[in-house]
């Protein structure tokens, strides 16, 4: 996750959540230092791919939650911030894209070598685009600043 306070936001919503909730998350991030998941993933091009196929679920989701927050919330209202106080137009693309970000920096790692992901690449390079198109026209007109 990139160091922003959007970023801080998401940590400070975690507290929120219920306890059980926040163990298994703390669970997964302590399990994925440990292991030092990412670093054992990237030394080759098949787990890279595995990984790749990992993330895509994370983006699926945060992609389908960003559609309904643009269709539900972004196309009724003006209003800058949700319900949870969050920036609205900022604040979800600021995850989303931070998988974005890191798929792609994979696809760069192991450029050509990832086999059968060549349709997940293409959403990844797709919906950069999209998001920052979408991002900034959300903004104009709204108390919220492009992150
Ligand atoms: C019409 C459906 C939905 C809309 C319009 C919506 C909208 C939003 C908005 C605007 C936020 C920003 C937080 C705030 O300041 O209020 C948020 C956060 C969040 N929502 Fe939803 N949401 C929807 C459905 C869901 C569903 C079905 C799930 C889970 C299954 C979900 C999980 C989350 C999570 C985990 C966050 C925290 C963001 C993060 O971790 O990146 N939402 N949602």
């Amino acid at each position: 996750m990139p160091d922003t306070p959007l970023t801080e936001i998401l940590r400070d919503f975690r507290a929120y959540r219920p306890g059980n909730h926040r163990e298994f998350l703390e669970w997964v991030k302590s399990a994925a230092d440990e292991s030092r998941v990412q670093h054992f993933a990237l030394q080759d091009a098949e787990s890279a791919a595995l990984y790749l196929r990992a993330m895509n679920q994370v983006r699926d989701f945060r992609w389908r939650h960003w559609c309904f927050t643009r269709e539900y919330i972004l196309k009724k209202t003006r209003h800058p911030t949700a319900t949870g106080g969050s920036p609205i137009v900022t604040w979800l693309p600021n995850q989303l894209r931070a998988v974005l970000d890191l798929m792609d920096s994979v696809r760069q790692q192991f450029d050509g070598r990832l086999r059968g992901c060549d349709d997940i690449i293409e959403i990844v390079e797709r919906q950069r685009e999209t998001l920052q198109k979408e991002v900034k026209k959300y903004c104009e007109g709204r108390q919220a600043e492009i992150a």
